[in-house]
């Protein structure tokens, strides 16, 4: 079925000196679903979505987007065929307001950025007013709006990690991979993430997602894949995962799968 190469890892490898972080990984994510990637500390999560992102070239193995090898893709080429991602340490510009930070994130998507549009006479400035109703959009897909003229070091944690994905909703993905969307994030506000990271799936957005919190991991995703030192040791549905011995084995010493 075409929806099953939506997103699709084969037997990717990737060594940092020594160290296999990915060893022949490969797994399917099927176009539509909220797709889980977990693992112990150090298990190659961040590796993955760096080379699903093109930010690392894998020693060995390939990357299929929508029936096609990315490969030899470039980040931002990757990102004009609908992979965007955010980042697992918070990258938010702190002294711009909210919605410059998510106008940031739709330059990609226009010729001139929003850098060089805010520096050119009124009469250029179409693009810019194009940009800013894009951003609002966003703003209001995932219920920042009323914050659109705050500035983003005044925000939350919280709702600092939701601006972060609103801005990689502005180059207007098919695939969103979230890197620890609620760590650090207070748990009275994990809810309401879920809620937006929901509603961005339900609008037609393909989301793959690493998270250590179990309890969100279990809730909101439709299937999961475990790393354990770069290599898969089980896949399904959060069902099959929770139950599955070597899950439990891998997250000993760790927190545990239910909490
Ligand atoms: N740029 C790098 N250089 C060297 N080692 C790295 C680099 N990035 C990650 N690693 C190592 O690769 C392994 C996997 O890291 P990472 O993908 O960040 O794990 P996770 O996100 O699952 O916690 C770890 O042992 C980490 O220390
Ligand atoms: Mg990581």
């Amino acid at each position: 079925m075409a929806s099953e190469r939506f997103l699709s890892v084969s037997d990717v490898s990737v060594r940092f000196g020594g160290l296999a972080a990915l060893s022949s990984f490969s797994f399917d994510m099927r176009e539509g679903a909220i797709h889980g990637l977990i693992g112990p500390n150090g298990a190659g999560k961040s590796t993955l979505f760096n080379v699903i992102a093109g930010l690392l070239q894998p020693s060995a193995g390939e990357v299929f987007f929508r029936g096609r090898s990315i490969q030899r893709d470039p980040r931002h080429r990757r990102v004009h065929l609908g992979i965007a991602r955010t980042f697992q340490n918070l990258q938010i510009f702190r002294d711009l307001t909210v919605l410059e930070n998510v106008m940031v994130g739709c330059h990609s998507r226009f010729r001139c950025g929003f850098w060089s549009s805010i520096a050119r006479p009124p009469h250029q400035r179409r693009e810019e007013q194009q940009i800013r109703e894009i951003a609002m959009q966003k703003l209001e897909q995932t219920r920042l709006q009323s914050m659109a003229h705050v500035l983003a070091g005044n925000l939350s944690f919280g709702q600092a990690k939701i601006l972060e994905i609103a801005r990689a909703l502005a180059a207007d993905p098919k695939l969103l991979m979230l890197d620890e969307p609620v760590a650090g994030v207070p748990h009275a506000e994990v809810g309401h993430m879920m809620d937006v990271i929901k509603g961005i799936n339900a609008a037609g957005v393909s989301v793959l997602l690493v998270e250590h919190n179990m309890n969100f991991v279990m809730k909101l995703c439709d299937d999961i894949v475990v790393l354990n030192y770069g290599r898969k040791i089980s896949e399904g549905s959060t069902g099959q995962v929770k139950a599955d011995p070597a899950v439990l084995q891998a997250y000993l010493g760790e927190e545990p799968v239910d909490a």
